[in-house]
């Protein structure tokens, strides 16, 4: 049976609204097969950042069952050093590789990548992916701006700068997949260092697509990953509580996200169980439009613009279902 929608899960309200249509994404819901794929293919490389947790892990795990070799950093040992042990267990002890990194720390990230090569000479997918969800609103909290904007911009554009020279020299396929957020695109309130940090990412992931498209011969493609809301640390998941029905689980979002990348999608937009992709097309269309009918900033939550937008979203959904 489909999850119900838990309209008390998270900011349930009429602007949000719930859906009761998208199946849990399992591995016999995928439509490119694994052995038709270059590069996401036993005996390849991948490398993940932010990987002793929730997506990251979840993302290990998944490229190891498929065979690929697995490089993880994180700035969290600990957890680090029990998700290599699962890998092992996985995928044996000589194809992985656990780093302790710290992505906001250059020098850090070049010794990752200088182990990755010495080990296997290639990165066939470079997993750009750790962040934190610290808080900072536009006029409080500038340490925490300063805090958020090293790992979620800085962090994802040291590895980035380090991997990429290296990767677009290889032969053989290759992939750089940069985590963003809907929240860089849609820009909801609550936290302004997040969302401006994940929109810096979509805007840097954009140009790197471009970049690499336009250079000949190269074989590396970029892609955003834009999770949808999953049940992890970043996710509200504090280990005293159940995954609320509206979130996915790390698994489903990896696995959704691995189609989308083998099938050649830049833009990997994932739902949850709360939010489909219909909801989410009307809703970045929307964002888009504040500037181009000049509306006020985040028009969707201005008391003026609520029954505008909710009949918006009414007659979207009607047309694109
Ligand atoms: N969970 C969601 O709903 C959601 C939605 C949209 C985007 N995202 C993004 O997905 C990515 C993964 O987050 P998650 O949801 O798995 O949360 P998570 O907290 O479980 O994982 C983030 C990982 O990044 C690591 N990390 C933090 N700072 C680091 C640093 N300086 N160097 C290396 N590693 C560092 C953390 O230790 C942690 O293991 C993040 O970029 C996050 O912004 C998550």
């Amino acid at each position: 049976m489909l999850p119900l929608v838990d309209r008390s899960s998270r900011n349930a309200s009429p602007m949000r609204p719930g859906f009761a249509s998208t199946a849990s994404y399992k591995i016999d819901n995928m439509s490119v097969a694994d052995e038709l794929h270059p590069t996401i293919h036993a005996g390849r490389v991948a490398v993940i950042t932010g990987a002793a947790s929730g997506i990251g892990r979840a993302a290990a795990i998944e490229l190891a069952k498929i065979g690929l070799k697995v490089a993880i950093a994180d700035v969290q040992q600990d957890g680090l050093q029990a998700v290599g042990k699962e890998l092992a267990a996985i995928v044996g002890e000589v194809n992985v590789l656990v780093v302790p990194t710290d992505v906001s720390k250059l020098e850090e990230v070049v010794r990752l990548r200088d182990k990755v090569y010495e080990a296997w000479g290639e990165v066939a997918v470079l997993m750009n992916n750790a962040g934190v969800g610290i808080k900072g609103t536009s006029w409080t909290e500038l340490e925490n701006w300063h805090k958020i904007f090293d790992v979620n911009l800085f962090g994802v554009l040291n590895v980035q700068q380090t991997f990429a020279p290296a990767m677009i020299h290889q032969e053989n396929t290759a992939m750089i997949i940069n985590t963003g957020s809907k929240q860089g695109i849609t820009n909801p309130p609550g936290n302004a260092a997040y969302n401006a940090s994940k929109a810096a990412v979509k805007s840097l992931t954009e140009c790197l697509a471009h970049e690499l498209r336009e250079l000949p011969g190269c074989n590396v493609t970029a892609h955003l990953f834009i999770p949808g809301w999953t049940f992890t640390s970043i996710g509200g998941n504090d280990g005293t509580r159940p995954k609320p029905t509206g979130a996915w689980t790390a698994e489903e979002t990896v696995l959704y996200m691995l189609d989308k990348v083998r099938a050649g999608d830049f833009y990997v937009l994932v739902p949850d169980n709360e939010t489909k992709r219909q909801v989410d097309q009307l809703r970045i269309m929307w964002a888009a439009a504040d500037i181009a009918e000049g509306r006020p900033a985040l028009s969707r939550w201005h008391p003026n613009y609520k029954a505008l937008f909710e009949e918006y979203m009414r007659e979207g959904l009607a047309q694109l279902e």
